[in-house]
């Protein structure tokens, strides 16, 4: 076994696992494993969706522009009705009628423009391009919500070394998890002009949702329990679809963007019986490739790139692995051993393909930090008349949109830590740049990653602490927050200002 065990989150998954941090006094969480939490969709229920179609190309967004280096488009935003389960409509809110939503794929260096209706009842609502470094008033941000009714342009140019897998998504306050695990959600590729993968190994996408479904075929409200954890579903869907299938020749070198798009759910993952490659993270190409991994880690809005090859004829499947990231109260979900992708191999040797180049990019060294800031994640419970409250705070407070919590400078390099001392995981995702994880600390050990990577998500384990190295380089306010929805729209949110 000379094959290394890889996880992008960093080496915090070699040490043991940690047990619950201690607990405040008179808010104990632990409390409530007896209690009935409504999470109790009942398994035997869940209705049976149909598998091993063939994966999907998910549709890509129209470009109504015949300018070379312009992308002109159309997003809405309304309710639809999708059918998971034949016979079954479910009741869902889609961009431009599907979900997830059409692939929006650009070239670094195009100028974009899109135009976003909200034709959803009675919600105000945004678009949010994740992981994009587009100007803070274009960002789609809490901040500037867009009414039911009404419709705005979105518009940035991308610039040379953006190239990477991104997505879009909603980020009205307090509205973003259910209107993301209804369906509004899509993936945002910026292609290079100069890309150093092959082209021959393709370009396949995979974006992962999660879907629940009620008997009636219909999506349960979300319970207290998936307040608490963030919204689990019963179904981890790729592109829309249980356990599709791709075919792949013997041999053959294939690249995969990976895109977690679930509200909540930590994917990690295996490709037994594929070599596999990772390539790039959130922010695009890593600086050089890392071979032999044998599995891969996604938290909630995490992105990577890999090129797989599948050298015996057979079948492959990508499954889900045991992954503890600390669940409050009952109902577990048992999240192991499911089959999300199953790779058909057919028999016969591959044509024969370029190979991967030993250099992918540079990443520029960002320096040293001229300050240093520290955001502490907690999480509170109390009592209230209207029942348990459960309190989700960045520094001891819940989001305000109205308070600039952090004044930061445009151009100024600056060392972030954060420190989960909270008992679930908590993936820390910043708008408007990307970063580059410096060190990870838990239980007194510290880990540096193996390679530099661009960032803008990072799990941050319970008791755990990250240190990040990043620089702003465009004016405005920004947010940073978990990406678990349910605990964002609850108020583990922050802003930081960037002053010009
Ligand atoms: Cu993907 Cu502030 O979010
Ligand atoms: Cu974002
Ligand atoms: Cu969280």
């Amino acid at each position: 076994m000379n094959r290394r065990s890889f996880l992008l989150a960093g080496a915090a998954m070699l040490s043991p696992l940690r047990p619950a941090a201690a607990q405040q006094p008179g808010h104990s969480m632990h409390g409530m494993s007896g209690m009935d939490m409504g999470g109790g969709h009942v398994p035997a229920a869940i209705p049976a969706l149909p598998e091993g179609a063939f994966l999907p190309d998910l549709p890509r967004l129209a470009n109504r522009s015949q300018q070379a280096g312009v992308f002109e488009a159309e997003l809405t935003a309304a309710p639809a009705s999708a059918s998971f389960v034949p016979g079954l409509a479910t009741p869902i809110l889609a961009y431009n009628g599907i979900a997830p939503g059409p692939v929006i794929e650009v070239f670094e260096g195009d100028r974009v423009s899109i135009t976003f209706r909200n034709r959803l009842p009675d919600q105000e609502s945004t678009i949010h391009w994740h992981g994009l470094p587009v100007p803070a008033d274009q960002d789609g941000n809490p901040k500037s919500p867009v009414r039911a009714g009404d419709e705005r342009t979105y518009s940035f140019e991308l610039p040379i070394g953006s190239a990477g897998t991104y997505w879009y998504h909603p980020h009205p306050h307090g509205k973003t998890a259910s209107q993301v695990y209804r369906g509004l959600a899509g993936a945002f590729v910026v292609k290079a002009t100069d890309d150093p993968i092959p082209a021959t190994y393709g370009d396949t996408l995979l974006v992962f949702t999660d879907l629940r479904l009620a008997p009636v075929g219909t999506m349960p409200e979300s319970t207290m329990a998936d307040l608490m954890n963030g919204r689990v579903g019963d179904h981890v869907l790729v592109n829309g679809q249980k356990n599709p299938v791709l075919t792949v020749a013997q041999g053959e070198l294939r690249r995969l963007r990976l895109l977690n798009a679930t509200n909540a759910r930590f994917l990690r993952l295996s490709l037994a019986g594929a070599n596999i490659t990772l390539i790039g993270s959130d922010g695009g190409l890593l600086e050089t490739p890392v071979a032999d991994v044998d599995e891969l880690f996604l938290a909630p809005a995490e992105r990577l790139e890999i090129v797989a090859r599948f050298d015996r004829p057979g079948t492959v499947s990508l499954r889900t692995l045991a992954y503890d990231r600390g669940w409050m109260g009952p109902n577990r979900p048992d999240e192991a051993g499911m089959d999300l992708l199953t790779v058909r191999v057919t028999e016969g040797l591959a044509s024969s393909q370029p190979s991967l180049p030993g250099r992918l990019r540079p990443i520029r060294d960002l320096g040293q930090p001229a300050v240093t800031r520290r955001f502490v994640f907690t999480e509170t419970m109390s009592m209230s008349a209207g029942g348990m409250e459960m309190g989700f705070l960045i520094n001891g407070a819940a989001f305000d949109m109205n308070r600039v919590d952090v004044a930061s400078k445009a151009g100024q390099v600056e060392l972030w830590e954060i420190a989960n001392q909270a008992d679930m995981d908590h993936p820390f995702h910043l708008h408007g740049t990307q970063f580059q994880i410096v060190e990870r600390e838990s239980e007194g050990r510290v880990t540096k990653p193996a390679f530099r990577a661009l960032k803008d998500t990072v799990n941050v384990r319970r008791g755990e602490t990250v240190r990040i190295l990043l620089r702003q380089d465009l004016p405005g306010p920004r947010m940073y927050h978990c990406h678990i929805l349910e605990h964002e729209d609850l108020g583990m949110m922050g802003l930081v200002n960037v002053e010009a």
